[in-house]
């Protein structure tokens, strides 16, 4: 490439910050992903701090504008969970974004979520993928910080992309995301009521973590359900050590020897060669098995070899890639799926963010709840156990009762929903990330989600 001469992009920056509002994005803009396909939309990526003044904390963002017509479709963040898995690796090459790594070249991949929806990927908090922290002095990160940062992360975008400002805005992810979109929710809609900043349409959390122990305590009846666990051990899951105690012991280091010697048997009889986060599936493959590793802890952690090779990693450690996403390492030797870096108080997860998911419906938010059917991590029953004491409590009744939908001529999933505004389905034959496993039909959820209409009542 011919050296560009600095006062040469001087002039261009000034002339095009006078020339469209859009400038500040046009740094970050794509201009073509090794090995990627010819495609008519546009992709940008890059760093937006949220530290003030300092700039020693920035997050890295992707984002990928809908196939057709941009600007009549909504903005959707998509957040992955861990904590401390990436979005980008995770949600947008593995599960719902417009390519798919495999081997040097890019596969587009046909029910990308941007067919709908213009797609903001977001590595969050700082630690993870390319997003870094050079701040020595804040080293632990929590709940209450991620979603801080979110929000100044999500007003800083919009200096960026002012077009995009005023666009209906969906939040939807998975996973430990059942903690930070109900959270980023939460200040969104208090910030509002100071400046109306934020057009939130409504959020979708995919087999979420909402209350701990009423999602870990289903993992018992899940497995023994499922044939991967015998009746004597079911018996001792659910008496002598439930699973929700054994992670609480576990993430204080002080797991008992009663506990030790449960979790042994359940590990012993479900093998570790079946992945929890797909009980059907033979193999793992390790960008999308990261994120319900991390959630769900095993005392046997020694490394699965069975996993296939990831593309995903291989792909974003190129160093033509990570130039042409405008990416830096910082702090790491390489991009990881999870983080080797972050510290995060765990303990977080035991703060339970239904009640938030409550208060958002109250708002008058929309809210979906999903659930992979083949999750063992965050099964689908305690999720159905959560969003129906969540209506209760709320005086929502039914609007439409428990139900199959349709994606095609086959049973998507079931699904039923209260008050019209709070919504449960699950998706047949998913796995914990749905949109890796299922993607049509979790195209089609997408697609009725930002609707705001039923789930497909008939086959078509
Ligand atoms: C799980 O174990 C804890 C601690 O022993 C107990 O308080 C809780 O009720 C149990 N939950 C279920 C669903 O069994
Ligand atoms: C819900 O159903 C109950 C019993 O049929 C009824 O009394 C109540 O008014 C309904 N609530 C709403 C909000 O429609």
């Amino acid at each position: 490439m011919p050296m560009i001469h600095p006062l040469f992009i001087l002039l261009v920056f000034l002339s095009s910050s006078v020339k469209t509002e859009c400038s500040l994005s046009d740094a970050d803009k794509i201009t073509q992903l090794p090995g990627q396909p010819q495609v008519g939309f546009q992709q940008f990526s890059g760093y937006v701090t949220v530290d003030n003044n300092k700039k020693e904390r920035a997050l890295f963002y992707y984002f990928v504008e809908a196939e057709i017509d941009p600007a009549s479709k909504p903005l959707v963040l998509w957040l992955n969970g861990g904590p401390g898995c990436s979005s980008l690796g995770v949600g947008a090459f593995s599960e719902n974004g417009p390519f798919r790594p495999n081997g040097d070249i890019l596969v587009k991949n046909d029910y990308s979520w941007n067919s709908e929806a213009n797609v903001l990927y977001l590595e969050t908090p700082a630690g993870v993928g390319f997003s870094y922290s050079t701040d020595s002095s804040t080293t632990t990160m929590n709940d209450e910080i991620t979603a801080r940062d979110n929000l100044v992360f999500l007003k800083r975008w919009f200096l960026k992309f002012p077009q995009y400002r005023q666009r209906e805005l969906f939040i939807t992810g998975e996973s430990y995301a059942g903690h930070y979109i109900p959270q980023l929710a939460h200040l969104m809609i208090q910030s509002n009521k100071k400046q109306k900043i934020f057009n939130l349409k409504g959020i979708a959390l995919g087999n979420p973590v909402l209350e701990y122990a009423t999602d870990f305590n289903s993992r018992a009846e899940f497995f023994w359900s499922h044939g991967l666990i015998s009746d004597s051990t079911y018996n001792i899951f659910t008496s002598v050590c439930n699973y929700s105690r054994y992670v609480s012991e576990y993430y204080r280091d002080s797991v008992s020897s009663l506990c030790s010697r449960v979790m042994g048997e359940v590990t012993k009889e479900t093998s570790r060669f079946v992945d929890k986060y797909d009980v059907t599936l033979d193999v793992c493959i390790s960008s999308v098995f990261a994120q319900s590793k991390v959630i769900s802890p095993q005392q046997v952690s020694r490394r699965i070899d069975v996993c296939l090779e990831d593309e995903t990693v291989n792909y974003l450690n190129r160093k033509d890639v990570q130039k042409a996403l405008h990416a830096r390492l910082v702090g790491v030797r390489k991009w990881d799926v999870c983080s080797s870096i972050l510290d995060y108080e765990v303990l977080n997860i035991e703060i339970p963010t239904i009640s938030l998911v409550g208060s958002l419906v109250e708002e008058g938010i929309p809210v979906l709840v999903y659930s992979g059917d083949q999750d063992s991590v965050i099964p689908l029953t305690g999720s159905r156990t959560l969003v129906c004491g969540l209506a209760k409590r709320l005086g929502l009744n039914t609007t439409v009762p428990y139900r199959v939908w349709f994606q095609g001529q086959q049973v998507g999933g079931w699904t039923q929903v209260y008050g019209n505004i709070l919504s449960f389905a699950t998706i047949r034959g998913a796995s914990h990330e749905v949109p890796f496993s299922q993607p049509e039909r979790s195209l089609v959820l997408f697609k009725a989600f930002l609707k705001g209409r039923p789930l497909p009542e008939m086959f078509s």
